[in-house]
């Protein structure tokens, strides 16, 4: 029985009281004693199921609906990734996941909403998502932020298809009760910075002299895949692998280290071909994607063969081994950063290399 359905009165641990927990439900009260092992347990049960999806069947999809809806007309165009072991529709418990597809020339109107997001570029020609008054230019591999109400709109200027991995932190916010969102007047918010100008003053190991960023997030809204490759490539060099991430950096806030949103951690793993890493598990749920590379991710008992832009997703406290059968890099998302701000993160300490 979980918290808040109606009790099973043939397995209670004490029959001799049901009367009385029938009088009690009747009064919305229940007995934290026959229900307390739902409530607190020794350790976590994953929620969710370990999946993989194939970026070639995925892109199909969401190319067959650019045909026959608009950008303006879906609002965003967005395959939603639903992890098949929740009934909501999150890749994880916590985490949204889904791909979206701008067409040549196309707008994806400007809005905005608590829910903070990150982007991942898959597909691009050319385009940018602009937030706040600034184009973060989108090249595959690049990692856009739109943090909590950040104004955002979405524009394709190339001539292919502009397709990129969301993650939000939706089921998150929406627990909390705090869903909000607005359209914004104009269908592209006004232009106030120059093109990456967050990258720019903030991603140089500059700041502004007695600048401080008053935000719970990151000052960085782009962080351009030629630069994090090379400063994943310049950490691995010459480095042992970490046996449970092999050679994997965090996309961080310059200000202050941490993640680059408040609920939304995110990394870039460097697999060398045939490396293998230990088993790991935290309480985390993770999200990757494959930016370069192949191989296979033993995730629970699933074993999922991953190819270049396939999206497979780990839920919380279940086992994970990457092997990489080429050079491999995978790009991951997790909620780390938001059960960090809780103070709830834990790795499971039988983790070799913990
Ligand atoms: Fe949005």
């Amino acid at each position: 029985m979980g918290a808040g359905e109606d009790m099973d009165l043939k397995s209670l641990k004490h029959p001799s009281l049901a009367p009385s927990y029938a009088r009690m439900q009747a009064l919305s009260a229940l007995p934290l004693w026959e229900i307390i092992g739902d409530l607190v347990a020794e350790e976590p049960s994953p929620m969710g199921v370990p999946h993989l999806w194939r970026y070639h069947e995925m892109r199909a999809l969401i190319l067959d609906a650019g045909q026959r809806i608009s950008a303006a007309e879906a609002e965003r165009r967005v395959l939603a990734l639903k992890n098949p072991g929740l009934e909501r529709p999150g890749i994880s418990q916590t985490l949204f996941a889904g791909l979206q597809l701008v067409m040549p020339g196309e707008v994806a109107p400007a809005h905005r909403h608590t829910q903070g997001a990150i982007r991942f570029v898959l597909e691009s020609t050319g385009g940018y998502t602009a937030v706040e008054g600034e184009r973060c230019l989108m090249r595959r591999g690049d990692l856009i932020t739109t943090p909590s109400w950040t104004w955002h709109d979405h524009e394709n200027t190339g001539d292919g298809p502009l397709i990129w991995l969301d993650g939000l932190d939706v089921p998150l916010v929406n627990f909390f009760g705090v869903r909000f969102a607005e359209e914004h007047p104009a269908e592209q918010q006004p232009i106030a910075r120059p093109d990456d100008a967050s990258v720019s003053l903030w991603g140089t190991g500059m700041r502004p002299i007695g600048a401080r960023h008053p935000k719970p997030w990151s000052p960085v809204m782009s962080y351009p895949y030629a630069s994090v490759r090379a400063a994943l490539m310049s950490a691995s060099e010459g480095a042992m692998p970490d046996p449970r991430h092999g050679h994997a950096l965090a996309y961080c806030n310059p200000q202050d280290g941490g993640h680059v949103l408040p609920t939304i951690a995110a990394f870039l793993h460097h697999l060398p071909e045939g490396f293998e890493t230990a088993p790991w598990r935290t309480t985390e749920a993770s999200v990757f994607t494959v930016v370069e590379g192949e191989g296979t991710a033993r995730i629970g008992d699933a074993e999922l063969s991953f190819g270049e832009s396939d999206v497979f997703v780990a839920p919380n406290w279940t086992r994970i081994t990457l092997q990489a059968s080429k050079p491999t890099i995978l790009f991951r998302f997790s909620d780390r950063a938001a059960q960090e701000r809780l103070g709830i993160w834990r790795e499971d300490p039988g983790t070799p290399g913990s």
